[in-house]
């Protein structure tokens, strides 16, 4: 399958060329929002994360503003780009508050979308990580993400776009088994994650702002503290078959993910790039053009 990707060093507007795409297809990727909203349905855990977030994210949006406030500015300018499709790459939510849940329900109602989960929007920052907090959480999103928060898949003008959540730097046996099959059916794909896929070109600059691989796939740089600090184990079965379908899947056009919150876009082999957007809560987002490459 041919497939051009005309500028991916633009950090908010991409086009891409894809052979076999029934129409231009015009995606827009907003990621790493980071959502604090919070009420009395989560007392406890919610005031204690709204701190959390005023010391960190708060200080980081454009002139100190309101992230509902930027966020939906974001989702807006999305509108307006009449997305066939919005890729809401995760860290969406800062913690799986009720009242955060019910925003984000709200605003996205009228808009196709599809919803891959970071490891922020299933987490109150005053639990311990882990996969069993996640999966505790996952009901939360069920209506969110058709049921099924592990994979999804929606087909527009013949791309078939596939979201799995990585937001443990890990996928299972299940979820590979889950890309194999799309990628099988032989439609030009796009894969949606949180974190991204480790990458040579990628890793320094990810080590330089956080002194850690926090990437998928990383084997290299991480030290006994900053496996502990990130909670990060070694690649797993599923995890390494992911890797490989990427970097063998001929019909697999590109990666959109988020989590290290700077944009970005990196080759994984010839004809896919692994794009990631800059945060929300930076104002951030990404407009894609996909169009049948003749
Ligand atoms: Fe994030």
């Amino acid at each position: 399958m041919r497939c051009r990707h005309l500028n991916p060093e633009h950090p908010e507007e991409n086009e891409i060329l894809v052979e076999g795409l029934e129409r231009e297809v015009v995606m827009v990727q907003l990621s790493d929002t980071h959502l604090p909203a919070a009420d009395g349905r989560d007392p406890h855990p919610a005031r204690q994360a709204a701190a959390h977030f005023a010391a960190y994210f708060q200080q980081r949006t454009p002139g100190g503003a309101v992230v509902a406030e930027i966020f939906a500015g974001l989702l807006d300018r999305a509108r307006q780009a009449h997305p066939d499709l919005l890729a809401l790459t995760g860290d969406i939510l800062h913690f799986p508050s009720v009242a955060g849940l019910e925003w984000l329900r709200h605003r996205l109602a009228g808009t196709d979308y599809l919803y891959t989960l970071g490891n922020h929007d299933w987490f109150f920052p005053y639990q311990t990580w882990s996969d069993a907090g996640r999966q505790a959480h996952y009901p939360r999103f069920f209506g969110l993400t058709g049921g099924n928060p592990a994979c999804q898949v929606r087909r527009v003008g013949g791309l078939r776009v596939v979201a799995l959540d990585n937001s443990t730097y890990q996928v299972s046996p299940e979820q590979a088994d889950f890309l194999r099959r799309q990628l099988a059916t032989g439609d030009p794909c796009l894969l949606l994650l949180h974190i991204p896929l480790a990458t040579p070109s990628l890793l320094p600059a990810v080590m330089a702002r956080w002194n850690a691989p926090i990437v998928m796939g990383g084997e290299e740089g991480w030290t006994a503290e900053t496996r502990a600090h990130w909670l990060v184990g070694e690649v797993q079965p599923g995890t390494r078959a992911c890797l490989d379908l990427v970097r063998q899947a001929a019909n697999l056009v590109g990666v959109l993910c988020g989590h290290i919150h700077f944009a970005r876009a990196d080759e994984l082999r010839p004809g896919c790039f692994q794009y990631v957007a800059r945060p929300g809560f930076e104002g951030g987002c990404r407009r894609l053009r996909l169009k049948p490459y003749r």
